[in-house]
């Protein structure tokens, strides 16, 4: 153990920790996918359940995860193993939904890229008809998920494009990474904080504004507003993904757990109000240019950030430079937790094979991801997107939570966790925490869990046919399918557990 601990990888220091784990918190869940679910549930109705979810669940799980990795300095298969072998199989369902989201995630970055481009075009090229130009010239969007459409060069070449520079920032382990995230971290927070000042002095602004933080008890008894919630602050946390277990693992076995916990929720969930002043306050001043109300002004869903927030930037003075400022804040906000999403695959692999080069396993990583999103750059990969985002952050991601929990919080022990933080820790966690793991958790994340099956198995995911489904379906099966292969068949001692 002794020695296992001196020949891992480390961070350089605390504060390059922190701000990897702040990297990989922040991204495209705050200013892509925060503000359009919010818009989606109405503004002020979903930051109750947000917050809620973010304090009783969200917190206490970042806090296990960092501690379950210092602890048990392993990524997320080591870990589980290390309390029970049978639960290895857990870390490989964290790394496949790493790689399945980063899959479609450096297809978004791809997006960004392109409008980077476009931004330096005078007039924009999306001005007047932002939806038209994210449908046929970004996405070349076929009529529907059946019509597979073909490959739209741009986007290989802009996902060639993003995945060359992640796998520059992975390619020695945390060494790159640390040096990368000293600029990709601090800087979408000063470019955002210049697009909140343009957004709030708007005409009509106070009234977005107005429509966001205005709270709505009424829609508090929906469960799927709950269930959104819920995804949302593990999808902007980057928990039950293993990552942060992985991130975790590479600092010394004494280091303090809870307050850089809280750092970072603070300044995830900072990022994602801010970016909300940003959209509301833009989408303010669109309802008042086109006199509509506003949750009339654009259509919610994934092209908010991408459709409408274009064209009301295109209605600026200084159009394009403000244009570029946000789609490059939109690339490196996200490059960060790309390429941790990348290192929770890679640290897997890594602890698993510990001779191949460091180098080699991200080149690998890095292609095979470049491959499998090119299913997101044809014609019907929006659709794609939609199902297999729908499945796999509805379930397996839920599941990876759940189980996560009962293993640490009743095999493990929460006590005997918490025993360990505190111990490292200079602000001390109470009794809360164990109830939290032991209980809220896995019982509110189960019941809505099965809430949402009985939805999806009453009426298919957004009317999508069979075949679509089952797809969804396919990819939560195959890789659950393995983990309980790896529960049951018997296998070689772990690397860990032959020294
Ligand atoms: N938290 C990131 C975001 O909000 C996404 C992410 C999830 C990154 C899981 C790493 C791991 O965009």
């Amino acid at each position: 153990m002794v020695k296992l601990a001196e020949q891992r990888a480390r961070w350089d220091s605390r504060l390059i920790f922190l701000f990897a784990a702040i990297g990989s918190a922040v991204g495209l869940g705050n200013l892509w996918r925060f503000p359009y679910i919010t818009y989606k549930f109405g503004g002020g109705a979903f930051l109750i359940p947000y917050l809620i979810i973010l304090l009783a669940i969200g917190i206490p799980v970042l806090i296990l995860e960092f501690a379950l990795g210092q602890k048990m300095q392993q990524g997320a298969i080591g870990s589980f193993r290390k309390i029970n072998r049978r639960f290895s199989g857990l870390g490989f369902l964290a790394a496949f939904v790493c790689f399945v989201v980063v899959a479609y995630y450096a297809v978004v970055m791809g997006w960004s890229l392109i409008y980077m481009l476009g931004s330096l075009h005078a007039p924009l090229p999306w001005s007047g008809e932002p939806e038209k130009f994210f449908a046929n010239n970004v996405l070349q969007r076929s009529a529907g998920i059946g019509d597979i459409g073909s490959l739209s060069v741009a986007l290989v070449v802009a996902l060639a494009a993003v995945w060359i520079a992640i796998f520059f920032c992975v390619f020695r382990g945390v060494k790159s990474i640390g040096k990368a995230v000293m600029v990709s971290m601090p800087l979408p927070f000063i470019l955002l904080v210049i697009l909140f000042l343009r957004a709030i002095t708007l005409d009509g602004a106070l009234a977005g504004i107005a429509y966001y933080i205005r709270p709505d008890f009424s829609l508090l008894l929906s469960g799927e507003l709950w269930l959104a919630a819920i995804s949302q602050v593990f999808f902007s946390l980057s928990i039950g993904f293993g990552v942060l277990i992985a991130y975790g693992s590479f600092n010394p076995l004494r280091q303090g757990i809870t307050r850089n916990a809280f750092v970072v929720a603070l300044a995830d969930t900072g990022l994602s109000l801010l970016a909300g002043f940003v959209v509301f306050g833009v989408l303010g001043h669109m309802a008042l240019v086109q006199n509509v109300p506003i949750e009339d002004v654009v259509k919610s869903g994934p092209s908010l950030a991408f459709a409408a927030f274009p064209q009301a930037l295109s209605l600026l003075p200084l159009a394009g430079i403000f244009s570029l400022v946000f789609f490059v804040t939109i690339f490196f906000i996200g490059i960060d937790s790309a390429f941790s999403l990348v290192e929770g695959v890679t640290t897997v692999v890594r602890d698993r094979w510990r001779r191949i080069a460091v180098p080699l396993v991200a080149f690998i990583v890095c292609g095979i991801g470049f491959i499998s999103g090119l299913i997101f750059t044809t014609g019907a990969g929006l659709y794609f997107f939609d199902i297999i985002d729908h499945y796999v952050n509805s379930y397996l991601l839920v599941a990876v939570g759940i189980v996560q929990c009962i293993l640490v919080g009743w095999v493990y022990g929460a006590e005997k966790m918490r025993n360990y933080i505190n111990s490292v820790s200079r602000m001390k966690i109470g009794r809360w925490w164990d109830v939290c793991i032991r209980w809220v958790i896995p019982l509110s994340l189960g019941i809505l869990m099965a809430m949402q099956f009985i939805t999806d198995i009453r009426a298919p995911y957004e009317g999508y046919p069979q075949w679509a489904q089952a797809i969804g379906w396919g990819i939560i099966i195959l890789p659950l399918a393995i983990a309980l292969l790896m529960a049951f068949l018997p296998s070689r001692p772990s690397p860990a557990a032959q020294r």
